[in-house]
């Protein structure tokens, strides 16, 4: 079959639950992972043999399953990370947070620890750019971190990943800590996307309390103890609340701007 034939039929169906664009952005997306072929194959009309195969995936994207679970692979500043159902899906904000960390820690040789490290992609990036640190990372859930260790292992760095509820206390000493930790409230499930919530794992997604801060505060108050800075990422919603819990605590901290101008990461200073 002609891959423009086969293009044109993923837009067709795809459509019905995506953009023109992100349809045949994951037609592309098949094409490269299944041939490591360009557009370039469907303007010159070439043919494929795998037509099985992408019926079998389009399927998969037509009952709502994000094409990296299907492929088990997500782009993660410059890097292509495993991921699977146990771990939620990089997201470029988190690019964003971890460009931060790079930038302001250049040379530095801190003991940094990533929380709540899902697929290994925040820590395993600061081990990369950050060459003289030294990275730790921890996670509640075991499954993330046999995928965390998966990747650490395939991008080749050294990184001490541990089980841990950031809930139950004591991290101990660290210079630096960044976190993603769960940050959406069972109240704001009804306005995301439903294949996030059939596939990403609430674990990851949803704070599982009234107070949606509660991972922040905890990990704020276990640094505390040992004056270590954190560098969070969090929901624009939640500024108000966060400048009142911070400034009550007296704590010096700066918010910056995500790539559309809204206030999504936090550092915490002491
Ligand atoms: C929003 S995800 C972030 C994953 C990854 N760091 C990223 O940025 O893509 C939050 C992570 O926190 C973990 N988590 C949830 N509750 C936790 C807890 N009580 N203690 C430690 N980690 C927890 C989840 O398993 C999940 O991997």
């Amino acid at each position: 079959m002609q891959l423009g034939l086969l293009k044109a039929l993923y837009i067709d169906q795809l459509t019905k639950l995506y953009s023109y664009s992100e349809a045949e952005n994951l037609f592309y997306i098949t094409l490269q992972w299944l041939e490591k072929k360009s557009k370039t194959a469907v303007i010159l009309g070439q043919e494929t043999l795998l037509v099985d195969t992408y019926q079998l995936i389009l399927k998969e994207l037509l009952e709502g399953s994000p094409i990296q679970y299907l492929i088990h692979e997500a782009p993660f500043y410059g890097l292509d990370f495993y991921v699977d159902e146990n771990v939620l899906i990089p997201r470029p904000e988190t690019e964003e947070l971890v460009h931060w960390v790079i930038t302001e820690n250049q040379n530095s040789e801190y003991k940094i620890l990533d929380i709540g490290t899902g697929s290994g992609c925040i820590s395993i990036v600061l081990a990369k750019h950050l060459s003289r640190a030294t990275v730790s990372a921890c996670d509640i859930s075991l499954e993330a971190l046999s995928v965390a260790r998966k990747n650490a292992q395939s991008q080749g760095v050294t990184i001490d990943f541990f089980q841990h509820n950031i809930l139950n206390g004591n991290i101990g000493h660290f210079d630096l800590i960044v976190s993603n930790p769960p940050y959406i409230s069972f109240a704001e499930k009804n306005t995301m996307h439903q294949n996030v919530l059939d596939h990403e794992p609430h674990l990851a997604l949803f704070v599982n309390h009234d107070n949606p801060l509660i991972f922040y505060q905890a990990i704020t108050k276990q640094a505390k103890a040992y004056g270590t800075t954190c560098y969070f990422e969090t929901s624009e919603f939640y500024k108000k609340e966060f400048d009142q819990w911070l400034t009550s605590q007296e704590l010096q901290y700066t918010w910056k701007e995500d790539f559309q101008g809204k206030s999504r990461f936090l550092k915490v200073q002491f």
